[in-house]
């Protein structure tokens, strides 16, 4: 969302991984940006230019000399419309030209010329990268200001093991839309607390739920691109930790609670998007249970519920903002109601999970947030990151 409206600058330059920049134009504008692809004379002999022209739907700026093109375009108004330049993939020859501030054709040209941040990409051959001469330059960009996107490792092209590869391209896309996202939480401590949790009764066994942790991965993401220090608290989920978060992994009620009451007294914010388990088997067998033919019963116990004793402790020196979820199937308003009061929150978001587009699994989710004030505001369905954005504006307008 953050890319939304957005100019991009994709400055192309002449290494293999240049076919990659095709698959960035597309993911660009699907995240809503309009994408202008500037390529050096060595890039097109790895992509044609048509292939970026299309897939970006504007025209590709390759020649700094051609009369058609600058009578229209003009690096310079290429320059002032960007709001962020992306170097994908950034050359060592590239890097070194930004670093030296040569202008010796359109697209180092636009660079000099451009006032926007720029984010560089690096990918070459693994000695290449690590020369000193290249790790100076990069080291010259870094005090310019600009941003870096570490290359990761792998197979290089030319067979060598090493670190060169471009980072892979989700990453540069989260990168590109931390830059261009208001640090709005900077200084802020955020925990949240996600996907479901493990309560076994024998080691093989356990009773839980389908959370898929994409509604709390969304929050901590959102936040980290505020600038939050995040904490992102998780039961056992199959994404990755979104870029710039703390993960903490946790797979039982008991140790989700341990580890969130050590950490709850630094936290300005605590979003528990956790599906906790209310209740864990009183016994936990030490071996496999046996099938024995007969009907098993198995003893449940309280857990503790972690909110509610968060909203019970908040800390008096600071204002701590506490938000819960609450997952219904029926009586939503009331339900959610109830629990905002018995557990102190700051608010509350309802979903109701008989909804088609909402709840567990989901990338969509249809939400309502319930305050303390009562007011109580229904959102569309919305991709479950557009709901952390809404989540994060209610709490950024508590703290002021
Ligand atoms: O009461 P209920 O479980 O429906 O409340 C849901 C909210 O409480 C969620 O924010 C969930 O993360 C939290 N919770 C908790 N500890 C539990 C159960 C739920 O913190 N044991």
């Amino acid at each position: 969302m953050a890319l939304k409206g957005k100019s991009i600058l994709l400055g192309v330059s002449g290494g293999i991984a240049a076919y990659k920049s095709a698959e960035l134009v597309r993911l660009f504008t699907k995240a809503g940006a309009t994408v202008q692809v500037v390529m050096t004379a060595n890039a097109r002999q790895f992509i044609t230019p048509l292939t970026l022209q299309v897939l970006s739907g504007q025209p590709v700026c390759t020649n700094l000399f051609d009369l058609e093109f600058e009578s229209q375009i003009g690096h310079i108004q290429v320059a002032r419309a960007a709001h962020l330049a992306v170097l994908a993939p950034a050359t060592a020859n590239l890097i070194a030209k930004l670093a030296a501030g040569i202008a010796d054709d359109y697209l180092t040209t636009v660079l000099l010329a451009t006032t926007a941040p720029v984010l560089v990409c690096p990918a070459m051959n693994t000695k290449m990268y690590e020369n000193l001469a290249t790790q100076k330059n990069l080291e010259t960009l870094r005090t310019y200001g600009h941003h870096i996107v570490e290359p990761s490792e792998g197979t290089l092209a030319c067979k060598e093991e090493g670190t060169g590869r471009l980072a892979e391209l989700p990453e540069i896309l989260e990168v590109a839309g931390r830059i261009l996202t208001p640090a709005t939480l900077k200084g802020k401590q955020v925990l949240v607390s996600s996907g479901p949790t493990w309560e076994r009764f024998d080691p093989v066994r356990f009773i839980s739920n389908p959370s898929s942790g994409k509604m709390g991965y969304a929050i901590a993401q959102v936040a980290a691109r505020r600038s939050a220090k995040v904490h992102l608290v998780s039961g056992p989920v199959s994404i990755p930790a979104p870029r710039g978060t703390t993960l903490h992994r946790v797979t039982s009620a008991m140790e989700m609670h341990d580890l969130i009451t050590r950490l709850a007294p630094q936290m300005d914010v605590i979003v528990m998007a956790a599906a906790v388990s209310d209740y864990r088997p009183a016994q936990m067998l030490p071996q496999k249970a046996k099938k024995v033919g007969s009907d098993l019963t198995i003893t449940l116990q309280n857990n503790p519920d972690i909110l509610a004793q968060l909203g019970r402790s908040k800390p008096q020196a600071k204002q701590q903002i506490l938000v819960g979820f609450a997952a219904e199937t029926e009586n939503l308003i009331e339900n959610a109601t109830s629990k905002l009061k018995a557990k102190n929150l700051d608010f509350i978001v309802a979903n109701n999970l008989t909804q088609s587009g909402s709840g567990f699994g989901c990338d969509t989710n249809q939400v309502r947030i319930i305050d303390r004030s009562g007011d109580s505001t229904e959102l569309p369905c919305l991709l479950k990151e557009e709901v952390a954005e809404r989540i994060w504006d209610r709490i950024e307008r508590l703290f002021q």
